[in-house]
């Protein structure tokens, strides 16, 4: 397989981690980096030994070179980026949450069809094999039918009000940051869309966003889901499937490193641990991901009806809790 040429658009600290992990594989290549500063591009090609350094992101766009970008702008400015993108004509793997709200990934997606490149939500964890594994469990009916989910993911690192996620211009706030995961967990082990979203939350006085929420989600199968996340809390990750005859955990659902990840699976009282592994850094699974499902121009780890049902809820979500954009009122 040719390797895929990527240029990223933004060059901040998840950037850094992707271009880490594309240097652990020869099938892709970061060939580009824009910034607002060309000095900040031309330091972070340097670090990354990126041959390409430019001071805007139009620029990444415009280099031929370039088959597909990584967007990592904060959340507010994904969909405009995602857009200009496949107007480029180029594939796109945007972070998570893809656009601020529903009708503007719908706008997003319109783009891309038209456009025909690839669009994929950076979910890197979903790119992971332990999911096959739990979705075979699941299938086996070891646990039998879903009743209860149970996710957490949270992180305290003091969340300094002038970092992004603490912005409510930005699109900030614990649910759409990490949030965000546990909801599409919920989602992917239901295998179906919500009927009821509901959460609480904290809203802080001086960041104005969500600091710590949770959810709780109702399926049309019965199955109910709850969830904790935050940026000023430390609960510990949870990622669980409670069914009617036993459950499944797993150890590492959001990070699971190139040493592999753990499912304990128990039924009937008999408990078993499954380790899965693929050998590679998660960030050059997830490029790797998009590469092989290029020609399709989505991934089944995240489709597009799958992002658009994600956004959807955490609109229901965020709508529960009171939080609204500035960025909300511009479709
Ligand atoms: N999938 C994952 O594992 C994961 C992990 C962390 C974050 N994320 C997502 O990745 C995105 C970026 O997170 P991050 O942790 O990399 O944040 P970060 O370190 O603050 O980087 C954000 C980048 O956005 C650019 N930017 C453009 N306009 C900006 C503005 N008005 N204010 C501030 N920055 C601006 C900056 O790039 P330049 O100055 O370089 O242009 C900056 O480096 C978010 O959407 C987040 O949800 C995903």
């Amino acid at each position: 397989m040719k390797s895929l040429r990527w240029g990223l658009i933004a060059a901040g600290n998840i950037a850094a981690r992707f271009a880490k992990g594309l240097a652990t594989t020869t099938e892709a290549d970061v060939v580009a980096v824009g910034a607002r500063s060309r000095d900040r591009a031309t330091q972070f090609a340097r670090a990354h030994g990126i041959e390409r350094a430019y001071g805007s992101y139009a620029e990444v766009l415009a280099d031929p070179d370039v088959d597909a970008v990584y967007i990592s702008t904060p959340n507010h400015l994904h969909a405009e980026w995602a857009i200009a993108a496949a107007r480029a004509g180029k594939h796109i793997l945007c972070e998570k949450p893809a656009a601020l709200n529903a009708p503007q990934l719908e706008a997003v997606l319109d783009v891309v069809q038209a456009c025909d490149v690839f669009f994929m939500e950076a979910f890197m964890y979903r790119c992971h094999p332990q999911w096959e594994r739990v979705r075979e469990v699941m299938a086996s009916g070891a646990i039998g039918e879903t009743r209860i989910i149970e996710a957490a993911f949270s992180f305290n690192f003091g969340c300094p009000l002038d970092n992004i996620r603490m912005s409510r211009s930005m699109g900030g706030g614990s649910l759409m940051d990490v949030g965000c995961y546990c909801l599409s967990f919920a989602r992917m082990v239901a295998g179906e869309e919500p009927r009821e979203c509901k959460a609480t939350a904290r809203i802080g006085p001086d960041s104005e966003v969500d600091e710590w929420a949770a959810g709780v989600l109702a399926f049309p199968s019965g199955a109910i889901a709850h969830f904790a996340c935050g940026m000023r809390c430390a609960t510990p990750v949870r990622a669980a499937v409670y069914g009617d005859r036993g459950y499944l955990s797993v150890a590492s659902p959001w990070l699971p490193d190139a040493g592999g990840a753990t499912v304990t699976v128990v039924s009937e009282g008999r408990e078993e641990t499954h380790e899965v592994s693929h050998g590679l850094d998660l960030y050059a699974g997830e490029a790797l991901t998009v590469a092989a499902h290029l020609g399709e121009r989505q991934a089944p780890a995240m489709s597009w009806s799958d992002s658009l049902g994600q956004a959807r809820a955490m609109d229901a979500l965020r709508a529960s809790i009171g939080l609204v954009f500035p960025g909300d009122c511009s479709q």
